[in-house]
């Protein structure tokens, strides 16, 4: 299980690696996640919900299983010039016997970053390397699912363009800022369909 780092083109012109992620980006990975709840746009918790400091969100990612390296976590980043994190995703199978073909998908890019394309470019390979990853016994990730609010489109509009449906509501499901209540949406995508295809 391993993603071969990669040189990949912004859309600002400059370029930046997209690799995968260990558990010595722990600090950096928590930076990034204060960075993306402090703007405010399509997150579901506030800062104050957060670990309160980098080893706590290291230890809540390991117990997670984020860090496990035998086929049930994927954890991709991308790193600009320099070295700082732009953003990152990942895929987290779920543990039980019957359920390992499901994998479910996390992401978030720096908000200096939107809209630069780091997000596409996490998707295109998170999925490629999800798809063609085998177990042992020749198990894999046949679908891939995620929560989103109703009110994110910019993240909506990124997954469909990814192949994903929408396949139900959480209704009222989050307070936003301003009081009102928001739908969450349940997102899937089907790997094998999409190799058929
Ligand atoms: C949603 C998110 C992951 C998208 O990543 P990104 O790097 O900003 O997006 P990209 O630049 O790769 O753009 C991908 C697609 O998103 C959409 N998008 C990007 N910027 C947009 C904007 N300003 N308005 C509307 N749609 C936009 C477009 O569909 C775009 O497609 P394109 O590649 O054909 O232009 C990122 O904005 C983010 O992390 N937001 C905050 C946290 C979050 O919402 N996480 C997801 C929770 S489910």
């Amino acid at each position: 299980m391993y993603f071969h780092p990669l040189q990949v083109p912004l859309r600002d012109g400059r370029s930046a690696v997209i690799r995968e992620a260990t558990r010595e980006d722990s600090a950096a990975l928590f930076e990034l996640e204060r960075a993306i709840v402090r703007a405010r746009q399509g997150i579901v918790k506030h800062e104050d919900e957060l670990p309160p400091d980098a080893a706590t969100f290291a230890a809540q990612r390991e117990r997670a299983g984020l860090m496990k390296t035998d086929g049930s976590a994927f954890p991709l980043l991308v790193e600009g010039e320099g070295g700082v994190l732009l953003g990152e995703a990942s895929v987290l199978r779920i543990g039980y016997r019957m359920l390992r073909h499901v994998g479910v998908l996390g992401i978030g890019v720096h908000p200096s970053a939107q809209g630069l394309g780091v997000g596409r470019l996490l998707m295109r390979h998170l999925l490629q390397w999800v798809r063609s990853h085998r177990d042992g016994d020749g198990g894999r990730v046949l679908r891939v699912e995620l929560y989103v609010r109703a009110d994110n489109s910019r993240a909506i509009a990124l997954y469909r363009s990814m192949g994903f449906t929408h396949e139900g509501s959480r209704r009222a499901f989050l307070r936003a800022d301003d009081g009102t209540l928001v739908d969450d949406l349940l997102m899937g995508l089907l790997l094998a369909e999409a190799d058929a295809s």
